[in-house]
Parts: C-alpha cells; structure tokens; sequence
C-alpha cells in the first residue's frame, strides 16, 4: 500500500471507528464528520491527476490507502451522464467536496442465480451538496449510479477495501444484463 500523505489521521482514525463499532451507520456517520474536514481542504481539487473511471465521463483517483486496506478516493461526476449502475465490492462513505451530485441507490431483486443478469430497483435518490455524506452498504447492497447536477461535482468516497483490486459488476437497469469489468 503507498503511503498517505497527510492523511494518515484520517485513515487510522476511520479504520479504528470500523473495528470497534464494526461497518455499520453509527460508524458511517462519525467517518462522514472526518470526511467533511478533509474535503474542506481545496487544493484537493487537481484535475490532472483523474483518471477516466467506468469507461464513462466519470474520473476519479486513489488519495491513498490505510495500514488495513481502507480506499480514499477523489471523484469528479460529469453533469452530462450518469455513471453506469455499479457496485464496489465494499460499503463506502461518501462526502460532496464541490457542485452538486444526483446519488442513487440501487437494490438487487433477483437472487444472483441467472449468470449475467440482474433485476434492479432504485431504493433511494438524493441530491448532494457540498458538505453533505451519503453511505451504502457492504455487498451486496453497494450498488449505485452518480451524476454531477448543473456542473461536475467532485466528490470524496472512503471505501473498507480497495474498490479496484476486483473487477465490478455493472448492470443495465433496463435490459436486465450485467457484466463484471475493471473500473479503470
Ligand atoms: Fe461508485
């Protein structure tokens, strides 16, 4: 894992609150709150360094990684499309640094068993603004689509493990199919 500069109080504290209380809301929230301080710092905003993430107009980069495998990621969502129905292989809590973000939650209805195929619904939408945390869950319940609303929004995602060690599922809500590629 390489270091994380500067940023290894937030990572050690974070992955303290989650093997003590375990990866559940109470503890999304309180790394929500660390979140929010880290996303007050504006030089965070550096478009040279995204990469393009989803092979859509979403980018994104890894800030770092902490001693347990912890993911914090800077995103930055177009306003022209969302990203594809994705899930991470992990729960994340997410915090907007910039603009505005149209997240959405989606919910698996099938039970997995028809290889590459999937039935989805949508169990929540919110619109996001800059200060603002959202979280989903662990597997399976980490399925979800992101737009920036009027312009790009920036965004911060801490994730329990590293959300590109595995390939994703991306899923189309309309057809029905899923298929499983790397993320960037
Ligand atoms: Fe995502």
């Amino acid at each position: 894992m390489e270091p994380a500069t500067g940023l290894e109080p937030f990572f050690d504290t974070a992955e303290r609150l989650v093997a003590d209380q375990g990866a559940n809301p109470a503890a999304f929230a309180l790394i929500g709150d660390l979140l929010r301080i880290v996303a007050a710092d504006a030089t965070l905003i550096d478009e040279s360094k995204l990469d393009a993430l989803h092979q859509s107009s979403a980018q994104a980069t890894i800030l770092g990684h902490g001693p347990a495998g912890s993911t914090l990621m800077l995103g930055r969502f177009s306003p022209e499309a969302p990203t594809p129905v994705h899930n991470h292989n992990s729960w994340g809590v997410l915090c907007v640094v910039r603009g505005r973000d149209r997240h959405i939650l989606w919910r698996r209805q099938d039970d997995g068993s028809r290889m590459g195929r999937a039935q989805l619904e949508i169990i929540e939408t919110r619109e996001l603004a800059p200060g603002d945390v959202a979280w989903f869950p662990d597997v399976p319940g980490d399925i979800h689509s992101q737009q920036g609303i009027g312009e790009a929004a920036w965004e911060l995602v801490y994730f329990g493990r590293d959300p590109n060690a595995r390939p994703r599922m991306y899923f189309d809500p309309e057809t029905g199919r899923v298929e499983e590629r790397a993320a960037v």
